[in-house]
């Protein structure tokens, strides 16, 4: 972590998302620079930062793909995503001069040749436009590919900082492996090319404001933490969401499924932020290791407990918004017999002091009723009730993280009149009320902190694999048996029936979504 990455954020007094000071100026080379995540997300995240004067404006953006493009195609393909109409930034002049330093490189992910001519062409762009020699390298490709380019860096010598002043990293998107045992693979893979230090696995949750709120909340507050524990907890729910379906991704997500592609990666580390002790600072080594504690807290599956506490679905046609959606096996891309998971939900246990005995239940889905990602704390009853009325529903605070993004806290009140009767009532706080919609994109947010050297919102390889070694008996044992009937629930709903009976077991249920 560098100097201006320790101090807190620099903000200027035109808004909260202007940079006082611009980073380095570096090249940025992304690899995949023609797939939907680099034209949909990053190009879009990369000019938010240079709109609010986070990246030096002698940047230079090298899209390497192996689709053949000239320079002028690839701006205009980049230009298409950038904001239009009444959205912030749509600013023609500094768009154009955002793509004015967009250039294209076309090439195989494993030609060497090609590899020795991107290491010419860096150093011309070093040279023109004065940046120092620093490097930011971004694996936005299929995952297959990744163990190919991160050879051709090495062998073309373009994996280690130029010298003391200049930097080199990489930051390596999601799906980080299938299994444990790929994941180990590529981290040694990755590590014989780069060090940790150099390394920045992505995932984009962290970088949602809500998200990174949830550690403010926890540990910037005296109030919430003495009650965070055992002692008042009695059950954790986090649920991710989704409303759309598996849309043009059917070839990736054949491969994946809710569990590989939500749970393993996006809802542990919301869990891990839940669950965690305070770090001693905020920074990316004290952090992560509380994170990594937490992941090898979590109690290791066994085949027994799979079958007991762990749900997988499948959605069938139904109705979103009460338009009639295909199920899952219909969609294009889709085999018409897939056994593949578009949700997934478990019952987890944090085996330490703090967590002893409270469950965690998990869910995350696709064609579920409402996109709605949050974490809810349920506070255990009071041991004793002297009021009559409907106040059957425990406290709770939840924290929204999307669509809606807020904390709020319920507590029984009395309802007026001459009676004790007792309702519950909501304490809430909406970002958009206090801070106006928050806009930044979580994944500027994260290239801006890895651009700066701040690695404290991205995984570490130990953390990655802890999360595989957690699910990995659930995949293992899901493969060697024949998946439910699926689909198992309708598009549109909260998911299939047997997943009411996993918390309903316990004598609870899910909060509605
Ligand atoms: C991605 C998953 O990592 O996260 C997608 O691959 C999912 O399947 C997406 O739709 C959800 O992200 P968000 O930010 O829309 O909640």
């Amino acid at each position: 972590m560098n100097a201006q990455a320790a101090s807190p954020a620099a903000v200027s007094q035109t808004g909260p998302y202007f940079c006082e000071m611009p980073s380095d100026p570096c090249a940025i080379i992304m690899f995949g620079a023609s797939g939907d995540l680099a034209r949909r997300k990053l190009m879009p995240a990369l000019y938010d930062l240079a709109f609010h004067s986070c990246l030096a404006p002698s940047f230079r953006l090298l899209g390497f793909a192996r689709t053949k493009m000239s320079d002028d195609d690839f701006r205009k393909s980049a230009g298409e995503f950038l904001p239009k109409g009444q959205e912030e930034g749509a600013d023609d002049a500094k768009k154009s001069e955002f793509l004015k330093n967009l250039q294209y490189f076309t090439g195989d992910y494993d030609d060497a040749a090609a590899f020795q001519n991107l290491a010419k062409r860096l150093e011309e762009l070093d040279k023109e436009g004065g940046l120092g020699g620093n490097r930011l390298f971004y694996l936005a490709t299929p995952p297959e590919v990744y163990t190919h380019v991160i050879q051709q860096l090495k062998q073309a010598n373009l994996t280690k900082s130029k010298g003391d002043k200049s930097w080199t990293r990489i930051i390596i998107e999601k799906p980080f492996g299938r299994d444990l045992a790929s994941a180990k693979a590529l981290n040694a893979k990755v590590l014989e090319a780069f060090d940790e230090s150099q390394i920045y696995r992505i995932d984009h949750y962290l970088g949602k404001e809500t998200v990174q709120n949830m550690l403010v909340f926890r540990f910037g507050n005296g109030i919430f933490e003495p009650l965070w524990n055992r002692n008042y907890i009695d059950s954790v729910q986090i649920t991710a969401a989704e409303s759309l379906g598996v849309e043009r991704r059917a070839a990736f997500y054949e491969t994946a499924g809710a569990m590989r592609d939500m749970i393993q990666s996006h809802v542990l580390q919301l869990t891990s932020l839940v669950a965690m002790e305070a770090p001693a600072r905020f920074d990316a080594t004290s952090v992560r290791n509380e994170k990594i504690k937490v992941l090898q807290s979590m109690r290791p599956f066994t085949a027994e407990s799979v079958w007991k506490d762990v749900v997988r679905g499948q959605y069938g046609p139904g109705q979103i918004n009460g338009k009639a959606v295909p199920g899952y096996r219909q969609e294009p891309g889709v085999k018409p017999d897939s056994s593949t998971d578009t949700f997934a939900a478990l019952k987890l246990h944090v085996d330490n002091w703090r967590w002893s005995g409270v469950p965690f239940y998990l869910r995350s889905g696709k064609r579920l009723a409402q996109p709605h990602t949050e974490v809810a704390i349920l506070f255990k009853r009071a041991p004793h009730m002297v009021f009559r009325g409907e106040n059957t529903e425990t406290n709770s605070l939840v924290l929204n993280i999307q669509p809606e993004e807020g904390i709020s806290l319920s507590f029984g009140a009395k309802t007026p009149g001459s009676q004790m009767l007792i309702r519950p009532v909501e304490m809430d706080f909406q970002y958009k009320n206090t801070f106006g919609a928050s806009t930044r994109p979580a994944y500027a947010t994260l290239i801006n902190d890895c651009i700066r050297g701040d690695a404290t919102l991205f995984d570490r390889a130990d953390s990655v694999e802890a999360a595989w070694a957690l699910v990995d008996p659930i995949l293992n044992t899901w493969a060697g048996a024949a998946a439910p009937p699926f689909p198992n629930y309708p598009a549109g709903s909260d998911g299939p029936r047997a997943a009411d009976d996993l918390t309903g077991a316990d004598g609870r249920h899910w909060r509605p979504l």
